[in-house]
C-alpha cells in the first residue's frame, strides 16, 4: 500500500479561516476582539521566532495579540507578578508564557498561575481534570488537539478502533489518550499509551489501526512496527544537523516516512502535518476563552 498523506497546512488553513470568522462575529459583537498576552522569559531564538510567529498570526486573525518580555535575568516573582496583572485585565482572554523559560524558574509554577480559564495552551492541571471528565470548557493543549482535528477532519473514523499512543508526556500523549478514548462523536477510541518502559513494543504497535507518534525520537518507528493500512500520525519534530540546508539543519519526525508510508493508508507527513496545526488551535482557544469570559 502507498499511503496517502493527511495533509495538516490543508486542514489548519480550515481551522484558522473558521476562527477569522469567528473572531469577526466576536468583535463585531462586543465591541472589542479576543486579546492574547504573550509572555517571554530572555532570547532563546527559537522562542522569539515561534512567539513572533503566534504574534503575526493573530494580526491575520483580528485577535488582540501582545508581547511581554522580561531579561534572562528575571526571577520567578516577576514572571508570577506578570501573570498576575495579566490574570487581572478583562481584555486579555489567553495567556501563554512561551517555554522554556531561564533556569531557577519553575514552569509548572508559572503555568498553574494562569488563570485555568485563560490558560489557552491547556497546560494547567484543571483543563486535563476538566478533559478527563469531559468538561466541554477544558481548554486542550494545542498539539493533542490538533492531532484530533488532523483525524476528524481528514475522516478518519474513531469509534471503536484500536489506536496506540507512542509516548506518554503531560502535554501531548496523555491529553491525546483522553481526548480519543473520551464519549461521544470524534472520540470513542480504543486506546492504549505506549512508552519507554512498555515491553515488545512492535507487537504492540502493530495492533494499531491508528498510530500516533510522540516521543520525540526522530525515525523511531519502522515499518516493521506498522500495521498493513494503518493510519500513522506523526508528532515528532527533531532538528538533524544537515550541512545541505540554508538553515543548517533539516527536520524529522518520530516515523521513519518513506517504508512506513508503503504500508500505512493515510500518514502526516513532517513538516506539514501535525505541525501547522498547533498555531491554528491556539488561535481556535483563544477565540474559546473570549467567548466563554464574556458569556
Ligand atoms: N514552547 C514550544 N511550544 C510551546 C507551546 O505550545 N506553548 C508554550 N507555552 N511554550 C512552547
Amino acid at each position: 500500500m502507498s499511503a496517502r498523506l493527511l495533509d495538516g497546512k490543508l486542514i489548519s488553513e480550515q481551522v484558522l479561516e473558521e476562527t477569522r470568522r469567528g473572531v469577526a462575529e466576536f468583535t463585531a459583537k462586543h465591541g472589542f476582539a479576543p486579546g492574547l498576552a504573550f509572555v517571554r522569559v530572555g532570547e532563546d531564538p527559537a522562542s522569539v521566532v515561534y512567539v513572533g510567529a503566534k504574534a503575526k498570526m493573530c494580526e491575520r486573525l483580528g485577535i488582540q495579540g501582545q508581547t511581554y518580555v522580561l531579561p534572562a535575568s528575571a526571577v520567578e516573582a516577576q514572571v508570577l507578578d506578570l501573570v498576575a496583572s495579566l490574570n487581572a485585565q478583562p481584555r486579555v482572554h489567553g495567556i501563554l508564557v512561551q517555554s522554556p523559560m531561564p533556569a531557577g524558574i519553575r514552569e509548572d509554577v508559572v503555568f498553574e498561575a494562569i488563570l485555568p480559564g485563560k490558560d489557552v495552551d491547556g497546560f494547567h492541571p484543571l483543563n486535563l481534570g476538566k478533559l478527563a471528565v469531559g468538561d466541554p470548557t477544558a481548554f486542550v493543549a494545542c498539539t493533542p488537539a490538533g492531532v484530533h482535528q488532523i483525524l476528524l477532519r481528514g475522516g478518519i473514523p474513531l469509534a471503536g478502533r484500536r489506536v496506540v499512543i507512542l509516548g506518554r508526556s503531560r502535554i501531548v500523549g496523555k491529553p491525546l489518550a483522553l481526548l480519543l478514548s473520551g464519549k461521544g462523536k470524534g472520540a470513542d477510541a480504543t486506546v492504549t499509551l505506549a512508552h519507554s518502559r512498555t515491553q515488545d513494543l512492535p507487537s504492540v504497535t502493530r495492533e494499531a489501526e491508528i498510530l500516533i507518534a510522540a516521543m520525540g525520537k526522530n525515525r523511531f518507528v519502522t515499518a516493521d512496527m506498522v500495521r498493513e493500512g494503518a493510519v500513522v500520525v506523526d508528532v515528532g519534530i527533531t532538528r538533524v544537523p544537515d550541512p545541505a540546508k540554508k538553515s543548517g539543519a533539516r527536520i524529522e519526525g518520530d516515523v521513519d516516512f518513506i517504508p512506513v508510508s508503503q504500508k500505512a493508508s493515510w500518514i502526516t507527513p513532517v513538516p506539514g502535518g501535525v505541525g501547522p496545526m498547533t498555531i491554528a488551535m491556539l488561535m481556535a482557544n483563544t477565540l474559546k476563552a473570549a467567548k466563554l469570559q464574556t458569556a
